[in-house]
């Protein structure tokens, strides 16, 4: 087991960086608020499911380039298409011919979906999803899950978060919101706002929710939604962006058989490199065209790099290990023996009660509980440091890639086991006693 202790050069980071970069980091749950004061800044490179950081030490990766590298960091064959596409350069002025075969090669995978745009961000897609869906239907008012984590950093969906400071209300209140995976809500949500929704975008399913009952049926809610929406005359959106080559190929509207008008991906399907998806049915991608000759202009996603010619060639190789080699079943593999020993061991501690293991095979996710039960940032954020000082930089889920081996889950249980330890003395105590430094804080909060 590593013992982790020397953190001079990502001190040195930590110190330096926010003077340069306003959050220190290009994503805001990548930041030094996210974490616990004994662990990496920043990382220096990555192999397989390990990484290195900025004094050398080494850790198994839980997450993975938060879900964007579904094979393992530095895989060869996505490595070997990148290097290819890289000697023929990567921007031109006209699209490169890759382009076509990206978008048969993606289409291939989504059935019921006929044409395809390609981005470098989700953020973009999600927002270009909801775009067509307003210009198709006419109307403003966009839907989606209160309690769902993120959709997009555009004003459209930050302006619902609780750190909405420079979006417009008159943008906010155009968006509305119901709870997540319940039908109820979204009907009331409709009758309340009757002909004016234009779409309902939502993740197709969540690893980490606890809160849903074990015998909750994903696909009757899909169902119910996509026909719910259409009844109302709105648009349906999967979001596949976490979903997407994870809990199947290509993602859960295969895997629970539903056809949504339109879907975003983004995560996982280029191993890392920037490439993103939106897809959906002709009548209304056709929208974004410019082949319908007299009819009004919808602006969809025009961006300089979002055809960058290595980013769809690592999508390509990507795609091709999913087709060539059993990546979902490895990776689902890992995921349930990682829940099944972790379970194990919490249930051996009796800290069944503090401690929720949540068993999804694609995505295990971990509930951290103080003495009275109350979910608890400071107890997760002792949690972290314990894994970390241990060689294991886990936040609270793991996401299992094709490169994770039986070893890497063997290595994560042992080091769980010693940080329960820990745990159980903390629960006497209270965490302050363990923790070095402050908890780590929500990203969506209103004062910093
Ligand atoms: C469900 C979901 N949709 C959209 C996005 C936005 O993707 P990006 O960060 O690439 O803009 C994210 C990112 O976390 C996400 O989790």
């Amino acid at each position: 087991m590593r013992n982790i202790t020397n953190f001079k050069a990502s001190d040195e980071y930590r110190n330096a960086i926010h003077n340069l970069i306003p959050g220190g980091s290009h994503t805001y749950s990548k930041g030094d608020d996210q974490f616990p004061i004994l662990s990496p800044a920043a990382i220096v490179r990555g192999k397989g499911s390990h990484i290195w950081d900025v004094d050398g030490n080494e850790y198994l990766d839980c997450s993975m380039g938060l879900t964007s590298v579904s094979l393992g960091h530095a895989y060869e064959p996505v490595l070997d298409a990148v290097r290819n596409e890289l000697e023929n350069g990567v921007n031109f002025q006209r699209p490169s011919a890759l382009e076509k075969e990206m978008a048969e090669t993606f289409l291939a995978l989504v059935p019921g979906h006929d044409m395809v745009k390609f981005s470098k961000n989700g953020s973009i897609v999600t927002t270009a999803a909801v775009k067509l869906a307003r210009a198709k239907t006419g109307r403003d008012l966009v839907a989606f899950p209160v309690d769902h984590p993120f959709y997009s950093y555009d004003d459209w969906f930050i302006g619902k978060t609780a750190c909405n400071k420079g979006v417009p209300e008159a943008i906010s209140d155009l968006s509305v919101t119901f709870q997540s995976f319940n039908i109820d809500s979204l009907r009331e949500l409709f009758a309340k706002h009757p002909g004016q929704v234009a779409c309902v975008i939502t993740e197709p399913e969540k690893g980490n929710y606890p809160h849903l009952p074990a015998d909750f049926n994903v696909a009757d809610f899909l169902k119910q939604a996509i026909e719910l929406c259409h009844e109302n005359g709105a648009l349906f959106i999967a979001d596949e962006m976490v979903t997407g080559f994870k809990t199947e190929f290509p993602g859960s509207i295969t895997k629970y058989g539903i056809t949504p008008d339109m879907a975003t991906w983004g995560k996982g399907i280029a191993n890392g490199f920037s490439f993103c998806a939106l897809t959906g049915t002709k009548d209304i991608m056709e929208m974004g065209g410019i082949r319908n000759t007299g009819e009004e202009k919808v602006f969809l996603i025009s961006t300089t790099h979002g055809g960058e010619t290595h980013g769809l060639a690592a999508a390509i190789a990507t795609i091709k290990e999913y087709q060539n080699k059993n990546v979902i079943a490895h990776n689902h593999q890992i995921g349930r023996k990682l829940a099944e020993l972790c379970q194990q061991l919490v249930t051996e501690s009796n800290l069944s009660a503090y401690i929720e293991v949540v068993a999804a095979e694609w995505m295990p996710f971990f509930v951290f509980k103080d003495k009275s039960g109350a979910v608890s940032q400071g107890f997760r954020t002792l949690f972290m440091q314990e894994m970390i000082k241990r060689g294991v930089l886990f936040q609270g889920a793991f996401v299992p890639c094709f490169s994770h081996t039986e070893e890497d889950v063997y290595y994560f249980a042992k080091a769980f086991g010693e940080s329960l330890k820990v745990y159980q003395e903390a629960l006497e105590t209270g965490y302050e006693k363990f923790l070095v430094g402050e908890p780590a804080k929500p990203v969506f909060r209103r004062t910093l």
